[in-house]
């Protein structure tokens, strides 16, 4: 069956919005071969209620009242609360202004909403998480039996290579490694997209320029964001270019070719004096008795991806 003849896939999005967290959103939105269930939000950009609130304002930006957005997680399982205002700004959304939110927050904690969702879905649904993984961690600690409710969890986080919070871990699998050790070990697929695949989506100005050319103002405010993620990624990274990370999950299920997968045994340190939050991908079968618990993205085709986002944010038009 060719990829067109497929139902939309169902998706829960969980996330810390964040500027690459908002484009994940738009492209979620404006892809006919996904269906957006509803938005659980966490901490780890910003404070939970600053997430919430700018899931809200970028749904309004699309014009969307009709998905519900939950409130999750305030601060890790275990630990102190890492946040990533130093890379988003005060808001982190920072940039340019956004509409008010259309609709409040359901009346029903981030937990308590996702598992409701899977329970009552017709079908396997899939569970994207671009931020900490608080909530989902919480989610299968708690009610272990929607495991199977659960096509797959996709997550941008760790890295097969270096970091970005730490010189050795990622930020969203340093803000909770405990949380995603539960998930790893939770029976569900895992698909890790990392650093290492997340670093070859890179937002060069010929790509703002076609956000710029859209001429609408989900195109403008996309291009607005990419100048405010790209000063902090040059002041804090040195990079010529922001990396847009999250939005490569949602790719990911649009287009099962833009990303080429290995099955790999994933795990994440709890324990390391300088490695907390650290994920371990053993690439090459180093570890003989540990066998694959994750597909791990390792390359990215960049045109592609770029070719997805910019049609969606065609796709949701807005006002010229
Ligand atoms: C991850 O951390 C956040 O800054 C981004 O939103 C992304 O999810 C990259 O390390
Ligand atoms: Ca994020």
């Amino acid at each position: 069956m060719g990829t067109d003849q497929r139902r939309p896939l169902p998706l829960l999005l969980d996330c810390d919005p964040g500027h690459d967290d908002a484009v994940a959103i738009l492209l979620a939105l404006g892809s006919p071969e996904v269906r957006l269930l509803g938005i659980t939000t966490c901490f780890g950009n910003c404070a939970v209620e600053d997430a919430t609130r700018n899931a809200q304002r970028v749904l309004a930006l699309a014009g969307r009242a009709d998905v519900p957005v939950a409130v999750g997680a305030s601060g890790p399982l275990v630990g102190t609360t890492a946040l990533g205002n130093y890379v988003h700004g005060v808001s982190g959304l920072d940039g340019p202004e956004l509409p008010e939110p259309l609709a409040p927050p359901v009346n029903e904690d981030a937990v308590a909403f996702l598992r409701r969702r899977l329970v009552e879905a017709e079908e396997p649904v899939t569970l994207v998480v671009t931020g900490p993984m608080t909530n989902a961690g919480r989610l299968l600690r708690d009610h272990p039996e929607v495991a199977a409710r659960i096509d797959a969890v996709v997550f941008m986080g760790g890295s097969t290579e270096r970091g970005n919070h730490t010189p050795t871990a990622e930020f969203n699998t340093y803000a909770d490694p405990e949380a995603l050790d539960i998930v790893l070990r939770a029976g569900v697929p895992v698909r890790m997209v990392g650093l290492n695949l997340t670093h070859q989506a890179l937002a060069t100005p010929a790509v703002v320029e076609r956000m710029r050319a859209i001429e609408s103002d989900v195109g403008r405010t996309c291009a607005a964001w990419m100048g405010f993620f790209g000063d902090s990624y040059h002041r804090i990274w040195e990079f010529d270019a922001p990396p847009v990370h999250d939005p490569c999950t949602i790719a990911a299920l649009v287009d099962p070719e833009v990303i080429a997968w290995r099955d790999a045994f994933v795990a994440v340190e709890l324990d390391g004096t300088w490695t907390r939050g650290t994920t371990v991908v053993d690439l090459y079968r180093r570890y003989p008795d540990r066998a694959p618990n994750a597909a791990v993205a390792l390359d990215l085709d960049a045109d592609r991806y770029w070719d997805l986002v910019i049609g969606a944010l065609h796709r949701l038009g807005g006002t010229p």
